[in-house]
């Protein structure tokens, strides 16, 4: 077919007129895109100013409730109180995410890098996890590879919020099992920039594949059943991305449904000049740690002595920093090349320590040597028992026996019956010799701050010191 000579031009003008339609379209959309662009910084910004604006009375909400919970209120208001603090607390916690979150997106989060010490922070982070899982058959602990130094330059403050997020999943989701956190040097580039890699592996429930893509994604849960049981609002993962993102690493999971999951992220960080002498110990991967006695001689399984720490002379521990500046007392404390912890403990057959108690009290009676824990342990198995602390008391023909301090429960008298049978009670749970011979029961006993019974206080007390 011989074409129209009016063909052409008339496709041409089509043409053109196309091109002038979409022109305009993209122009509009161009500016739509900004506007959406300038909006969704609005937004931003304004959830970043309210969300601080909102921290304020809540800290004081919380502040308060804490004073009233410690004044007298019935069993109702207290339940009441109790119930204000953990939702006040929730929401103060789910202020926070969407701060950071909004923070992040509206690109003002800022990064406040100062030299810290990484082994430090883990340390804490176990310190806090393990009491918070204290309630849970869930194990949690820590392995850093060994030519990791203690000191690095970063943002420390948001590192440990990422570890926060991790650790806090894993162990909300594990009901049984471990939690572990690794620590693992990945390159050693030729600057002196290290890639470090963190690793929070626990044997929960899992991740299908299929949605393990989206977890990082703000506001995913993999199912709704699990928000109802765990709460949360699935912003931590979110929150770890960018905050990884802005440390310049990166961050993912290896997971399968049934076999746990491990979250990872790896960040380049430069080392910091400190010594970790300040920090905790730095012990050899394969420390020695038995079971000794008096001359040092390492004792067979379940025979009662010191446990020691072999240490090298010129990498003191730690533990013992302050201990330099007392000559007396390190000469106690280093015995024939062992660092004594001032525990004593035994060794079963299958390699288990059994602790007996702290040294300072272990009570010497009739030629036995007693730990305070274990007549403890055993007493306050009685159902007369609340809390229990045993300590040496002077002794006639003895020079020294056990005295146990005792808190009655709830609903119990002290009464010379009582003794005996706690007495006859003790005898039979342990050693005949272990039972305490002196039974005194008390208001309260001598704690720390955080809560650990003074037998110092109580023994000085008997010996008049
Ligand atoms: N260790 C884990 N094991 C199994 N599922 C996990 C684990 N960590 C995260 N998840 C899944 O990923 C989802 C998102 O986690 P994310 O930390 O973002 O939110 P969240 O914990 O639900 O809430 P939030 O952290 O905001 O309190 C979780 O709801 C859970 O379904
Ligand atoms: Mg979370």
């Amino acid at each position: 077919m011989i074409p129209d000579k009016n063909y052409i031009p008339d496709q041409l003008e089509e043409l053109q007129e196309a091109v002038v339609r979409l022109k305009s379209e993209n122009l509009r959309l161009e500016k739509l895109a900004e506007q959406a662009d300038a909006a969704n910084k609005a937004k931003s910004d304004f959830l970043a100013m309210i969300s601080h604006e909102i921290r304020t009375p809540m800290n004081g909400v919380i502040g308060l409730t804490e004073l009233m919970l410690g004044m007298e209120q019935d069993s109702k208001q207290k339940k009441y109180t109790g119930l204000i603090l953990t939702s006040a607390r929730n929401l103060l916690t789910l202020i926070n995410s969407l701060l950071d979150f909004s923070k992040i997106e509206a690109d003002m989060m800022e990064l406040d890098i100062t030299e810290f010490n990484l082994r430090k922070l883990v340390e804490e982070l176990m310190t806090l996890y393990n009491v918070a899982t204290l309630r849970k058959d869930v194990q949690v602990f820590s392995e850093i590879d060994p030519d990791v130094p203690a000191f690095f330059i970063g943002d420390s403050y948001r590192i440990r919020q990422i570890f926060v997020n991790l650790l806090g999943n894993a162990i909300k989701f594990t009901d049984v099992g471990s939690v572990v956190l690794k620590v693992i040097y990945t390159q050693h580039s030729d600057d002196d920039i290290k890639l470090l890699r963190f690793e929070v592996r626990d044997s929960g429930p899992g991740i299908p594949p299929d949605k393990l893509d989206r977890l990082f994604k703000p506001f995913t849960q993999v199912d709704a059943s699990s928000t109802r049981r765990y709460g949360g609002t699935g912003l931590g993962l979110s929150i770890c991305q960018k905050l990884v993102e802005l440390m310049k690493g990166e961050i993912g999971v290896n997971s399968e449904k049934g076999t746990g999951s491990t979250f990872w992220f790896a960040l380049p960080l430069k080392p910091g000049a400190g010594k970790s002498y300040d920090s905790q110990p730095v012990l050899d991967k394969e420390v020695e740690i038995p079971v000794v006695d008096e001359e040092g001689g390492i004792l067979p399984a379940n025979q009662e002595g010191d446990i020691a720490v072999r240490v090298k002379p010129e990498r003191p521990v730690g533990l013992m920093k302050e201990y330099w500046k007392e000559p007396d007392r390190t000469a106690s404390t280093f015995k024939n090349g062992w660092y004594l912890t001032g525990d004593r403990a035994y060794v079963d057959e299958d390699g288990y320590f059994w602790f007996v108690g702290r040294s300072d009290d272990v009570i010497l009676t009739s030629g036995y040597r007693i730990g305070p824990f274990e007549v403890e342990s055993a007493l306050i198995e009685h159902p007369a028992v609340a809390e229990s602390a045993v300590v040496s008391s002077p002794d006639d023909t003895r020079g020294e026996v056990v005295k146990a301090f005792v808190i009655l429960a709830p609903g119990f008298k002290g009464s010379d019956d009582l003794v005996t049978e706690l007495k006859d009670y003790v005898k039979k749970v342990t050693a005949p010799y272990k039972y305490p011979r002196k039974i005194e029961f008390v208001e309260a006993l001598p704690k720390t701050i955080s809560g650990k019974i003074r037998r110092i206080e109580l023994r000085n007390n008997e010996w008049g010191r």
